[in-house]
């Protein structure tokens, strides 16, 4: 494999996605430039390509097993990157983040109980909670001039009796924070004192910035680390979206034994082919991309805010520390132009042609924001700052 360094990689080619079934790209109106749903517009590491097509020349795609050097290259990929340990005994392969928190669910709590969901977050954690007739504890973040921190002097207050679990964030989407050793610290004190459950979803982690070192809240101790779930993916940090795979690693050995017989009940634990070894080539080589692609981030939120301020002052971005959202705040600009949600959201998509998030989709606390992905080549994405600037400024 030759090596690569960052400045080998180039994040501003523009390729054609249109008519590729792209979630992104194929969902929306041809006149419209996507900034949405939270995948990239950049190819993955080299090696990830080069690996499926050598694996392509042989051509057997039979059912494949979960290989050890995939959970070896996963383990020494957490602790570069994390320092962090995350043994083969304790971790497991499974289809995506996403079922892996839901298999959660249904293994660790019954219909009825309570799970906290600190909001503005990922709109799929509601749907997992109320799809599997569970009951939502809400938690707002605590939000200064767009300003993030948890509350748990708020959290205290929501816990009843029934509140069995909470679902973690970790880098959170989309207020765009790497928790802090201390907040995770008073977080998991709170959730030890009331047996709560953690599943803390931390597929943003690998794309933290530079100047943020992430944690796990299963690190922090043993007595949280015996309650916690974590979840860890490529799928964000290599744009390998749609080679679904996610691992949860689990400390505990009895709550391992009940998650993985709920995977298996739930067939959770179906891993694909090509997502196999997409993730174990991108685990093992991808490190010089990876850096690349955390410099470029750094570098464009910084562009991003540079264009807001000279051209649109009024919409301001939370301080981002991990990952290629940002979290934007138009609620002065809706006061001066008395525009409701809806009505900007009408005015972005059709005036300005651009598709975002939709802030009120996150939850409560999600009023009078969008959210952008900036995850484009420079050229998509000074066009869109360029259309929302024209329509709004
Ligand atoms: C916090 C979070 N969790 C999970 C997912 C989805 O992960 P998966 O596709 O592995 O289910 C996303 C995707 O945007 C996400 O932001």
């Amino acid at each position: 494999m030759a090596t690569e360094t960052p400045e080998a990689f180039d994040f501003d080619t523009r390729h054609e996605r249109r008519g590729t079934d792209s979630v992104k790209w194929d969902l929306v109106p041809p006149e419209r430039l996507p900034l949405w749903v939270a995948d990239m517009d950049y190819p993955p590491p080299p090696a990830v390509v080069e690996a499926i097509k050598r694996r392509l020349e042989h051509p057997l795609l039979g059912y494949t097993n979960v290989p050890d050097t995939l959970y070896e290259q996963l383990e020494q990929f957490q602790r570069a990157q994390h320092g962090r340990a995350m043994p083969k005994d304790e971790v497991t392969v499974l289809s995506a983040t996403m079922p892996g928190v839901k298999t959660a669910i249904e293994c660790f709590t019954e219909p009825g109980d309570g799970i906290v969901v600190q909001a503005p977050v990922y709109p799929p954690f509601f749907q997992a909670v109320r799809d599997n007739r569970r009951r939502v504890v809400l938690n707002h973040l605590h939000e200064h001039h767009g300003e993030y921190r948890l509350d748990l002097e708020e959290l205290e207050t929501v816990i009843d009796d029934g509140t069995r679990m909470l679902l973690l964030c970790s880098p959170h989407n989309p207020v765009g924070r790497v928790w802090t050793r201390h907040e995770l610290e008073g977080l998991a004190e709170i959730a030890v004192r009331h047996e709560l459950v953690v599943v803390s979803d931390e597929i943003h982690a690998d794309l933290r910035f530079e100047e943020h070192d992430f944690l796990g809240i299963a690190d922090i101790g043993s007595k949280i680390a015996a309650r916690t779930i974590t979840l860890v993916s490529p799928s964000k940090t290599f744009n390998i979206p749609g080679c679904s795979v996610a691992a949860a690693a689990i400390k505990d050995s009895e709550m391992r034994r009940r998650y993985r017989s709920a995977l298996r009940a739930l067939g959770t634990d179906h891993v694909t082919l090509p997502a196999l070894v997409a993730s174990e080539a991108a685990y093992a080589h991808g490190g010089a991309w990876l850096t690349a692609l955390r410099r470029h981030l750094a570098f464009t939120v910084g562009d991003v805010r540079r264009v807001l301020a000279e051209r649109l002052p009024e919409v301001t971005a939370s301080p981002v520390e991990a990952s290629f959202v940002m979290w934007l705040d138009f609620r002065r600009l809706q006061r001066r132009r008395e525009l409701d949600d809806l009505e900007l959201q009408r005015v972005l998509r059709e005036d300005a042609g651009v598709e975002l998030l939709h802030g009120p989709q996150f939850g409560p606390g999600g009023e009078g924001f969008q959210r952008l992905n900036i995850a484009a080549p420079r050229e998509v994405l000074y066009e869109a700052l360029d259309r929302i600037c024209a329509a709004l400024g």
